[in-house]
């Protein structure tokens, strides 16, 4: 008999465990992908920016495994509200958690909460199309916008805002999207990082895209491009060498201004109805490396704050979860007996791509250590979660109505003269294209 797998989430981490269930399992494995979305691959579709188009090909290999043999996919299903823990735990023998981190970390100072103060998990589920954000909840009709952060997902919001809408046609933004890029009002983006260029989080190959911009002056303050001491690892280097060779250039005139800045924190968003403004501190490290204030106050004249501070994972019902670290309690994967865990859920939200894949194999490990040659147990197949989720009239999405929902979306791109594919945006949408 078979051992019996659900893996929850579809993202990079889930595909990956479920590769590896089916390469390093010695005894015949059958597992089962639930994604609450009707979408596979995660963040591959909705978080990785649009025009990079090569890495959002790795879905072309995350296809294949959801075409093995041993592989279903179950879209539409969401562990909590469709299935609980104990429904998974009587019809499998085990159950990968992998649902990533979904929502953005907070800064904490006043006016957060002001229309106009924008998390980047919403901004960039707009961009992509995500189906939990409406395509018609942003307007740039602001001219000046800061993103906060100096991570790689805040150079891919900053290339979003700086692009000019032709730019950005033949990916896959959603057309309404389009639309209001191409109306877009922003002249000027600030991107601030709370401590120096040879701290900031983004990488080499996505700085450098910036210094590429056909659309955008880039510009870096001679002064805050100081950087004390030495033998820095490549990457950061590679950064600071960048950085300073920007600082100082003075703008050629291009319709949009890039300022990236240092040594700048976020301590007020101001405003009443709506956010006119952002005041920083200027910043040093205190003896013990802690970023602290100096008392030097300056306010930038934004009308958008977009908030790019990392992700966070939010708890599962009835998984073990830590409020200190935002993750799920592990060893090698290992969570409870026959509960396992990978991906961003596991770890936290940092790492790209193909981090994943050796995350997984990982829990796979474990997970093999632990059951393999033990009789299976619960694990019933597919027939008892089918008649479970029929009975809560629940119909999953399958593969081949997933790959429908494919084929409507290179055909909207066909009509209207646009790359490969455009995104269908909104769940009915995509049953309809689907379901017809
Ligand atoms: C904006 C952004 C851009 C990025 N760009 C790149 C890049 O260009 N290159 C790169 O290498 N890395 C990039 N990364 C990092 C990469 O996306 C992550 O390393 C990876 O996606 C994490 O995989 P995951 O499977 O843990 O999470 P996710 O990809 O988030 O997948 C989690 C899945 O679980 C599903 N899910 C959530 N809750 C439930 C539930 N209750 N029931 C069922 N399903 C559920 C979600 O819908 C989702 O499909 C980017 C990350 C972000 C945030
Ligand atoms: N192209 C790609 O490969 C790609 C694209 C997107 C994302 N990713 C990956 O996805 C992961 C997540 O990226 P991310 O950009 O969300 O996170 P990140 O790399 O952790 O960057 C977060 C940024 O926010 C800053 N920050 C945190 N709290 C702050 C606060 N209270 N005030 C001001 N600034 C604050 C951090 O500064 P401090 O350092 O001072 O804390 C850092 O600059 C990363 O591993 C990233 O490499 C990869």
């Amino acid at each position: 008999m078979a051992l019996h797998v659900a893996v929850i989430g579809s993202g990079p981490a889930g595909i990956y465990t479920a590769e590896a269930l089916v390469k390093q399992s010695a005894e015949p494995v059958e597992v089962d992908v639930i994604e609450r979305l009707p979408t596979p691959y995660g963040l591959v579709r909705y978080g990785v920016a649009p025009d990079h188009t090569s890495i959002k090909s790795i879905a072309n290999y995350l296809r294949r495994v959801l075409e093995l043999p041993q592989v279903r996919f179950l879209g539409g299903v969401t562990l909590g509200s469709d299935l609980s823990v104990d429904d998974l735990l009587g019809a499998y023998d085990a159950v990968v958690y992998c649902t990533g981190a979904m929502v953005d970390r907070r800064l904490g100072i006043p006016g957060e909460d002001l229309p106009g103060s924008v998390a980047a998990t919403d901004f960039v589920n707009w961009y992509c199309g995500h189906p939990d954000v409406d395509p018609a909840r942003f307007t740039l009709d602001t001219s000046e916008v800061a993103v906060i952060g100096v991570g790689n997902v805040a150079v891919d919001v900053v290339r979003v805002l700086a692009k000019t809408a032709d730019e950005l046609r033949a990916t896959d933004v959603p057309h309404e999207v389009l639309e209001r890029l191409e109306a877009s009002q922003v002249k000027a983006i600030h991107m601030i990082g709370r401590r120096g260029p040879e701290h900031a989080k983004f990488t080499l190959k996505e700085l450098r895209e910036l210094g590429e911009l056909a659309n955008a002056d880039v510009c870096v303050r001679p002064e805050e491009a100081v950087v004390l001491g030495g033998d820095f690892p490549r990457q950061i280097q590679g950064n600071i060498t960048i950085l300073q060779s920007w600082a100082g250039r003075g703008a050629v005139g291009r319709p949009r201004r890039l300022d990236v800045r240092f040594w700048l924190r976020p301590v007020e968003i101001l405003g009443t109805e709506r956010v006119e403004g952002l005041k920083l501190e200027r910043t040093r490290l205190s003896e013990e490396g802690r970023v602290v204030g100096t008392g030097e106050f300056e306010t930038l004249p934004v009308g958008m704050v977009l908030r790019s501070v990392g992700y966070q994972s939010v708890p599962l019902p009835g998984v073990p979860f830590s409020e200190r670290t935002m993750t799920v309690p592990n060893e090698a994967g290992r969570v409870r007996e026959r509960e396992y865990v990978a991906g961003w859920l596991k770890r936290g939200p940092t790492g790209v791509i193909g981090t994943n894949k050796s995350d997984a194999a990982e829990t796979v490990r474990t997970l093999l250590s632990d059951l393999e040659g033990k009789a299976p147990g619960a694990g019933t197949g597919h027939g008892a979660i089918d008649a479970l989720l029929a009975s809560r009239s629940v119909r999953p999405v399958t593969y081949e109505e997933w790959q429908a929902i494919e084929a409507a979306e290179g055909e909207l791109a066909k009509s209207l003269s646009r790359g490969e594919r455009v995104k269908l945006v909104g769940l009915e949408a995509m049953l309809r294209a689907c379901r017809p």
